[in-house]
């Protein structure tokens, strides 16, 4: 009876706290899961594989579109994640479409930064991989790269009328694969407004996924991040340049990140409530939450940002990634509010704190 009167008193309300997952150093090294990330997943969903607790993946990384990385998490994690929980970096782009719609734009990064565009809505979007090639010689060390480039080479003749169309905006989707070239072709499109080749002309809008320094991945100690691809391709172009590189960049630590997370977090809350009600046509009405915890590994970027997004943030710092501070530290500047080993620790502490 007891257990009885607990589910039916969990399906009358729409959950008072949700959960937003940082992935790298959290819940993944490279394509490996850590720190039983795979348990304390499981443990947000009903028997019946239903979700239990609203949770969303708040990632800096990216380069795929949301549903391929939904369907990679949940092949890796082993349960069922939907696009609309996976929040990254480069997400907020979307914003943009309107502006730039018909607009020549270029795409940066590792993956499939063009696709990600184009199914955010951009209609005149390339990557930078194709764009390069509309250009002769524009890569003096191509020659000498030993990566293939087969596959975009394929489209070279269909793309090259572009190179003698202004690009109106550059986005750096994901991590720079090629610093050499990249910054090369960026500093070309940038000081010439758009044209490379041409004389100089206003700086078209350059946007930046986020600005992480630095990041773990599997290697043992932290990997440059697109943030000091920013710094390299600032000071280049500082350097060269009169006016100063002018950027925005978006993700966390930036509080409209934890906003939107908070959006679709209410979301996913009201939908579990909503199924769980729908036989009875209880209207779920508007919902606010009592905690929204965020887990991360980065101090100055997930536990800075769930800092400044303020009530009802809190912040749980793991020991599996950048931070890597002994049994009871915290990091100096920014403390989170609590720190633990894993992302299991993290999960274990919610549910004791929260059922
Ligand atoms: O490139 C990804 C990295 O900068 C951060 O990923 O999941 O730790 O926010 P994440
Ligand atoms: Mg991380």
């Amino acid at each position: 009876f007891s257990t009885i009167c607990q589910i039916s008193s969990q399906q009358s309300k729409p959950p008072s706290f949700g959960i937003a997952f940082d992935i790298d150093g959290v819940v993944l090294r490279g394509t490996r899961t850590i720190g039983g990330a795979a348990r304390a997943l499981r443990r947000l969903y009903y028997g019946s594989g239903d979700l239990k607790v609203p949770f969303v993946f708040l990632t800096n990384g990216g380069g795929v579109r949301e549903a391929k990385r939904a369907a990679e998490l949940s092949e890796l994690l082993g349960v069922k994640i939907s696009p609309s929980q996976v929040l990254q970096g480069h997400s907020p782009f979307k914003q943009l479409v309107n502006r730039f719609k018909n607009e020549l734009v270029v795409a940066v990064g590792k993956g499939e930064p063009a696709v990600v565009m184009t199914e955010y809505g951009f209609k005149n979007v390339i990557s930078i991989d194709e764009y390069a090639l509309c250009f002769d010689n524009i890569d003096p060390l191509a020659p000498h790269k030993k990566w293939g480039t087969m596959e975009v080479a394929v489209n070279r003749t269909r793309k090259c009328s572009i190179n003698s169309e202004r690009v109106q905006a550059a986005f750096v989707v994901s991590d720079s694969v090629d610093w050499s070239r990249d910054i090369q072709v960026l500093c070309d499109i940038l000081r010439t407004g758009g044209l490379p080749a041409s004389e100089e002309g206003l700086q078209p809008p350059l946007y930046f996924a986020h600005d992480d320094l630095k990041y773990q991945g599997a290697f043992p100690s932290e990997r440059f991040g697109m943030g000091a691809f920013r710094i390299a391709l600032e000071s280049v172009f500082n350097s060269i340049h009169t006016e100063a590189l002018k950027y925005t960049f978006y993700g966390k630590p930036n509080p409209v990140a934890f906003k939107n997370a908070e959006v679709v977090l209410k979301q996913l809350a009201s939908s579990i409530y909503h199924d769980l009600n729908v036989e009875n046509h209880v209207n779920s009405g508007s919902h606010d939450f009592q905690t929204l915890y965020m887990i991360g590994d980065n101090p100055v970027v997930d536990i800075k940002g769930a800092q400044q997004a303020g009530n009802p943030w809190f912040s749980i710092l793991t020991r599996t990634g950048v931070f890597k501070g002994n049994h009871d530290s915290n990091h100096p500047e920014f403390p989170a509010n609590l720190v633990v080993d894993t992302v299991e620790d993290a999960v274990d502490f919610i549910m004791r704190n929260e059922y």
